[in-house]
């Protein structure tokens, strides 16, 4: 059995979070950005996370396959309870378990730190998303019709929901 450690993630894990998350941009309606990221830009971001926003890592045997977080969901202070959640795995590493070991984390964590709610907010094409997230405990609270436009086609968006 592959040894898997989650632990939270450093600025120098940057480049494997970009280069997990660039898949996405390039290949799927997983995230809605459509042009990759640099590297800096994920340095940046995950040292503006601080201790009640964490981003976790999920190594197996030594090399990052995967990551999730908790981002704040809006600036206006009164969704200061509420939290957006991100998920991404690497291809060879999905279906091992690795995105609920992350997410169970995250939940447990989320409490503590103040947070109220979860909102994961999924393409509604992302059925395995919309499944992992199901399989946690979150509801779908909403669907939004063809606010997105990648790979040339209208995308709608779901939104789902837990209270921690
Ligand atoms: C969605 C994703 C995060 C799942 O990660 P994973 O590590 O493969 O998921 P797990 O192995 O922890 O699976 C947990 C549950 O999720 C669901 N699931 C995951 N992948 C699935 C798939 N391909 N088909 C159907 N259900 C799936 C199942 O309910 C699964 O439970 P089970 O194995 O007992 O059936 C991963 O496929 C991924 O990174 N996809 C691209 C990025 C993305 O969609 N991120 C979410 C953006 S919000």
């Amino acid at each position: 059995m592959p040894a898997v450690i989650i632990r939270p993630a450093t600025p120098a894990d940057a480049a494997a979070l970009s280069a997990i998350y660039n898949h996405s941009v390039l290949h799927s309606t997983a995230t809605y950005q459509e042009v990759p990221e640099s590297v800096d830009e994920r340095r940046v971001w995950i040292e503006a996370h601080g201790p009640n926003h964490p981003v976790l890592v999920a190594e197996v045997d030594g090399v990052v396959a995967g990551w999730a977080s908790l981002s704040p969901f809006h600036s206006r202070t009164a969704f200061r309870h509420t939290v957006e959640s991100s998920v991404y795995i690497a291809g060879p590493h999905q279906r091992q378990g690795l995105a609920r070991a992350l997410m169970h984390q995250l939940i447990d964590r989320a409490g503590p730190a103040g947070h109220h709610v979860i909102l994961a907010i999924i393409s509604a094409d992302q059925t395995p998303s919309i499944l992992l997230h199901q399989s946690l405990g979150f509801r779908i609270a909403g669907h939004l019709h063809e606010v997105g436009r990648k790979f040339d086609r209208w995308l709608d968006l779901v939104t789902m929901e837990l209270r921690v």
